[in-house]
């Protein structure tokens, strides 16, 4: 079995990411919310546990004996990262999947402003940790078909945007292959 918990559970991207990771028997999952409502529609294939990402204790206890995390939060991006990497490594998880954003290193092209300083920062405490990480840097999302191009920190990122079942299906992919994808920042976009 892996033991993956899902912070930001309810978010639009987990709603596509939570039924594709189900579809394997052999993942057994944690839903962390700050309202079980929120994900009433998993709630007889999950566990679900209320808590705040911003609560290093709550999120102590709901790491523990968990092998994975996925991590597709917005809000106070900065405190939450430095929260999960602690807690990462204070319970030994294997891996965590962060979702950020492209454009974080100047990638797209785009001038996008101080939008993405929360993003930036967080991915940098990911990147700056020594725990195995890899991040995942979006296009706008929509709910079109499966149909993706993979792009590696560094090179100049592919796609405007992307569908949510194509993140999913890379999420999939990194869940079942961690090693493949450890300490990397993977852009993802369709063209
Ligand atoms: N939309 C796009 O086109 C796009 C493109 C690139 C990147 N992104 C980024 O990708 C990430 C995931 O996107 P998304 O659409 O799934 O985001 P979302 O719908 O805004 O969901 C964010 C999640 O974070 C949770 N959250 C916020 N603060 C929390 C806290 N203190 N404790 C626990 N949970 C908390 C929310 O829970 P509650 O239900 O409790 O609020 C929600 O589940 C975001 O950072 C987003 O900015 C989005």
């Amino acid at each position: 079995m892996k033991r993956i918990l899902m912070l930001g559970a309810s978010g639009s991207l987990a709603q596509v990411v939570i039924p594709r990771l189900l579809e394997n028997p052999h993942h057994q999952l944690t839903l962390f919310v700050r309202n079980k409502n929120s994900v009433q529609q998993f709630a007889d294939r999950a566990t679900v546990i209320e808590g705040d990402v911003l609560d290093l204790d709550a999120l102590n206890t709901a790491m523990r004996g968990q092998d994975y995390v996925y991590a597709g939060l917005s809000g106070s991006l900065e405190p939450m990262a430095q929260n999960v990497v602690e807690a990462v490594q204070e319970n030994e998880v294997k891996h965590l999947i962060w979702i950020s954003s492209m454009g974080i290193y100047n990638e797209t092209g785009e001038n996008h402003g101080s939008i993405l300083d929360p993003y930036k920062k967080s991915a940098q405490i990911i990147e700056n940790s020594t725990i195995s990480y890899t991040i995942i840097r979006p296009a706008w999302f929509d709910n079109g078909t499966m149909d993706y191009v993979l792009t590696q920190k560094g090179e100049a990122f592919k796609g405007r945007a992307v569908s949510r079942a194509s993140i999913a299906d890379l999420i999939g992919k990194i869940f079942d292959n961690p090693n493949a994808f450890k300490q990397q920042s993977i852009g993802i976009g369709r063209v």
